[in-house]
């Protein structure tokens, strides 16, 4: 076996040159790096030179992965406010979820990555770069980097579409189908669904772009030495990204059209892992013979900061359960539990959800949990609190594999009674195994996809025939706009001359009639 690796590195090696590769994903919220992280690494274990700029470090890694750490701060710090309680987030408009904490917070992110002294080193060095991969997500002064090295620029993200993306490299909008992807929306295919659909796109896109990207531009100036001249604005450097590798698949999100240098790949953080559960757990798990009941709540919004009166709604209901529940609570203990209630403070999540007595997992509705139970065939009982996680639900309602429950609608007796459908029948657990498959059933692992699709952009130096024809178009011609005009004024004119001409000849033929009329007479 090592044989054969040790020839397939070899192979690789001489067949596809090694690049160095540019991996730019400092966001500090630790679901944005689980959810990116493999790709980094697997593109290193492939024999890249991989240079990660990250919040996170890794422990185990190839001798070619070199990590370039950001001082991480958490993004409240970088807010400068105390961290809220992330359940009272439930309540917030998407506008000033907008306003007071993705754009300000993509900014002091920003700004403290780029300040990060190991990050200057590194912009500050004689580094070249063959391609520069970055996180899309409200720190595009990073995009500027393809211009300072002249590497092709490949975006990933790490939650579904990217609305501004299609927009501005014109791929098909799709507003009745696709929906913004962070836009919490009740009805998205009514009326005033697409309605407010398409109001907050423009809406995200206008400020982004006039305003947001300014200040992207200011702090590009400020951090990033030595840029060639003249530098392109952040919106073309977009414009002209070789890739966009969404982190979304068909099978379960809704089927999208995409330009071929968008690329799906739902999932990409779940790899094959040979690793156990811990003993303990094991046993937990093997000899809860009523099945078990997972709750967790993801890694930024705490069970443990829930109302008292939500807590305690959990915990009547489970009181009356004969699963075991797993809970991840973040304080020392949970007071009140009753003995088929296990806490702890984290929890080997995707094993857990692939053990075959789960039967159900109580979750926020992040994507990386919802991904790692679609994947397990685990069904979801959702409660959404903020950005894409109502979406992400929606998909799971749809499918067929959960419910959706309204942080407000939290009371013992909602709660026990959705609670008893799941653990009490298999309709749902039967569906979830079926949409797990197909979930699987790709010609290439995410991981292989994106990697590929990477591989290929370097290979082919940035692809740039991947991209629409339409960007060579102005917005009317891309629009068809002025062929609509133009047909719109020629079928009118044609009405036009053709109803006055019928208007002459009734004339004429009126007239030769009275004159006939009045020769008999
Ligand atoms: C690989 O990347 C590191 C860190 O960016 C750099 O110091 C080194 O020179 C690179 N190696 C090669 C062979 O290019």
């Amino acid at each position: 076996m090592v044989r054969l690796n040790t020839i397939l590195l070899v192979f690789y090696l001489t067949f596809c040159h090694a690049a160095n590769i540019l991996y730019i994903i400092p966001f500090t919220a630790k679901s944005h790096y689980i959810s990116m992280r493999t790709i980094g690494l697997e593109l290193s274990r492939r024999g890249h030179n991989v240079t990660v700029i990250t919040a996170y470090k890794e422990n185990e890694h190839p001798p070619n992965y070199h990590q370039i750490k950001v001082q991480a701060t958490s993004v409240w710090d970088s807010l400068g406010f105390e961290r809220p309680n992330v359940f009272s987030m439930a309540d917030l408009s998407d506008e000033v979820f907008h306003q007071n904490f993705l754009w300000p917070g993509g900014l002091a992110i920003t700004e403290m990555a780029l300040a990060s002294p190991a990050v200057q080193e590194l912009l500050r060095s004689d580094a070249k770069f063959d391609l520069v991969i970055s996180e899309q997500f409200f720190q595009e002064a990073f995009y500027v980097l393809a211009h300072k090295y002249e590497a092709p620029l490949a975006l990933v993200t790490s939650f579904g579409n990217c609305m501004k993306h299609n927009f501005f490299i014109r791929n098909p909008l799709q507003w009745s189908t696709v929906t913004y992807e962070l836009l919490m929306l009740d009805n998205p295919k009514s009326f005033f669904g697409r309605l407010r659909n398409m109001y907050f796109s423009l809406y995200e896109l206008f400020w982004w772009k006039y305003w947001y990207l300014s200040k992207q531009e200011e702090l590009m100036r400020k951090y990033i030495p030595a840029l060639p001249q003249p530098i392109p604005n952040l919106v073309d450097i977009q414009k002209n990204a070789s890739l966009m590798l969404v982190n979304r698949h068909f099978s379960v999100d809704s089927s999208i059209a995409y330009l071929p240098n968008v690329v799906e790949i739902g999932g990409v953080h779940i790899t094959k892992t040979n690793t156990t559960l811990p003993k303990d757990l094991q046993t937990i798990l093997d000899e809860a013979k009523h099945g078990v009941v997972y709750v967790n709540f993801g890694s930024n919004v705490r069970s443990s900061e829930l109302p008292d009166e939500k807590k305690q709604a959990f915990l009547n209901v489970f009181r009356r359960l004969r699963q075991t529940v797993i809970w991840k609570w973040e304080d020392d203990e949970l007071k009140g539990k009753s003995d088929n209630v296990i806490t702890r403070q984290w929890f080997p999540q995707k094993d857990i959800l692939n053990h075959p007595n789960i039967k159900v997992f109580i979750s926020h509705g992040g994507l990386i949990g919802t991904q790692e139970a679609i994947y397990g065939g685990v069904p979801i009982i959702g409660i959404p609190i903020y950005g894409d996680q109502l979406n992400n639900l929606f998909s799971i309602e749809e499918l067929g594999i959960g419910r959706i429950l309204r942080y407000h609608d939290i009371n013992e007796e909602n709660l026990f009674e959705l609670l008893s459908e799941f653990v009490n029948t298999d309709a749902y657990k039967k569906k979830a195994e079926e949409v797990s498959r197909r979930y699987l059933d790709r010609p290439m692992s995410a991981l292989d996809t994106a990697v590929f699709w990477l591989e290929y952009v370097i290979r082919n130096n940035g692809a740039p025939y991947m991209k629409s024809p339409a960007l060579e178009l102005n917005w009317w011609a891309y629009t068809m706009l002025d062929v609509y005009i133009f047909l719109a004024v020629t079928l009118t004119l044609t009405m036009f001359v053709i109803i006055k001409i019928l208007i002459f000849v009734k004339m004429i033929l009126m007239t030769q009639k009275s004159n006939i009329k009045s020769k008999k007479s």
